[in-house]
């Protein structure tokens, strides 16, 4: 299991235990985390599920793909250098203790 925090941006954190392999997305989906809503269901035509890469996180998770950062041009609310599709971070080891921060709206 990954250990991921979500941190909702009155402040208050959810920390969840996720399945290795799931994306950020998932978990948060299956978790039911406010602020995540994954309405593609990953396939990233659809930007519901952007996340801010907490700023100790961002090397490890690494930076959006071109496409990615084309997509994320769609999302509702600001977009900033740490922001990622959720649905494209994928859950592993390396990132045990994962924090991001939820947007401010998703739609
Ligand atoms: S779930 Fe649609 S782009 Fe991530």
């Amino acid at each position: 299991m990954i250990r991921v925090t979500f941190t909702a941006p009155d402040g208050q954190a959810t920390t969840i235990e996720a399945e290795d392999g799931q994306s950020v997305m998932q978990a948060a989906v299956a978790h039911d985390i406010d602020g995540i809503v994954g309405e593609c269901g990953g396939a990233m035509m659809c930007a519901t599920c952007h996340c801010y890469v907490d700023a100790a996180w961002t090397a490890r998770t690494g930076g959006p793909s071109p496409d990615e950062a084309e997509m994320l041009e769609g999302a509702a609310a600001e977009v900033d250098d740490r922001s990622r599709l959720s649905c494209q971070i994928r859950l592993g080891p390396g990132l045990y203790g994962l924090v991001v921060h939820l947007p401010e709206e998703q739609m």
